[in-house]
């Protein structure tokens, strides 16, 4: 996992997202293999005070509020004074949880607990933080503004490694990503790599295409789809579809959009875990 990135680490339910994070974190250890976290092997202590962790379902003293609670939690990291109090002030303002401070974690609803389960792992100013579903219980606005912190974490030099099987959440988030199956990486690499696959092509679509025009186009194209009033033609590379746009623009036809064919996360992952259950 590159430094600086969102690692995405997706997987069908039940495929070992979690024990992953899990052992990574040296809360189990590995009957078998071996990994290291910043050059150091799996559990040590050495790297715990680098790197922060968001469970899934995090939960926490109920009667603590959000400034308690984390004033707790930065105190285990040695931290106090008005610099933890300072970086307290900051860590809920992003989370969203500086007006609601003074409320208790007994009344927290689960998006909430979602929002200080960030703050509390990113207490000890880590550059490693890992997220186990972080998006999971809370409203859109919620989990935009959650996506919003994880970028911004990553423009901070930051490295976010994410579990989740959200994929249409994951495909514009993440840098790279490894798809885990029944406890094996079957794929991984940059999002590019695994959305272009072999099949690196081209896709224009075009508009006012009449009798003659949409002929031309078929002898240009790779293939072409109508829909509607469009129609989407493949193309080799971009300069062939550049080429057929500015044949067809005499016959006043309009290109409309064009771009590299990219499959969508959920296709490379159907095709990566051998299709849908049957
Ligand atoms: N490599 C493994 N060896 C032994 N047991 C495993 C392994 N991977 C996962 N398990 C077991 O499988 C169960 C489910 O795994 P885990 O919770 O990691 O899945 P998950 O991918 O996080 O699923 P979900 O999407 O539901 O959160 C756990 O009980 C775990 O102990
Ligand atoms: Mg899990």
């Amino acid at each position: 996992m590159a430094k600086g990135q969102i690692f995405g680490l997706v997987g069908p339910n039940g495929s070992g997202k979690t024990t992953t994070l899990k052992l990574l974190l040296g809360l189990v250890f590995p009957t078998s293999g071996t990994g290291e976290v910043f050059g150091y092997p799996l559990g040590s202590p050495i790297y715990k005070e680098r790197i922060g962790f968001v469970p899934e379902g995090p939960y926490f003293y109920d009667y603590l509020n959000a400034v308690e609670l984390l004033r707790f939690y930065g105190s285990l990291f040695g931290l106090g004074g008005a610099r933890l109090q300072e970086r307290i002030e900051s860590l809920l303002k992003l989370v969203g949880m500086w007006d609601r401070r003074d409320r208790k974690v007994v009344n927290y609803s689960r998006g909430m607990l979602q929002r200080i389960g960030l703050a509390q792992a990113l207490i000890n100013e880590p550059d490693l933080v890992f997220m186990d579903e972080p998006t999971a219980g809370l409203d859109p606005i919620g989990a935009i503004q959650i996506r919003e912190v994880i970028r911004r974490l990553r423009d901070d030099g930051k490295t976010v490694f994410l579990c989740s099987h959200l994929l249409k959440e994951m495909e514009p988030l993440c840098d790279s990503v490894a798809i885990l199956n029944r406890g094996v990486v079957c794929r991984t690499g940059t999002m590019t790599e695994l959305l272009t696959g072999e099949d690196s092509h081209y896709v224009a679509t075009f508009r006012g295409l009449a009798e003659a025009s949409l002929q031309q186009l078929q002898s240009l194209a790779m293939s072409v789809e109508q829909n509607e009033e469009e129609y989407t033609a493949s193309f080799r590379d971009q300069s062939s579809a550049v080429t057929a746009a500015e044949t067809l623009a005499g016959s006043g036809v309009e290109l409309v959009a064009l771009q590299p064919y990219r499959l969508s996360l959920e296709e490379v992952f159907i095709d990566a875990v051998g299709g849908m259950p049957q």
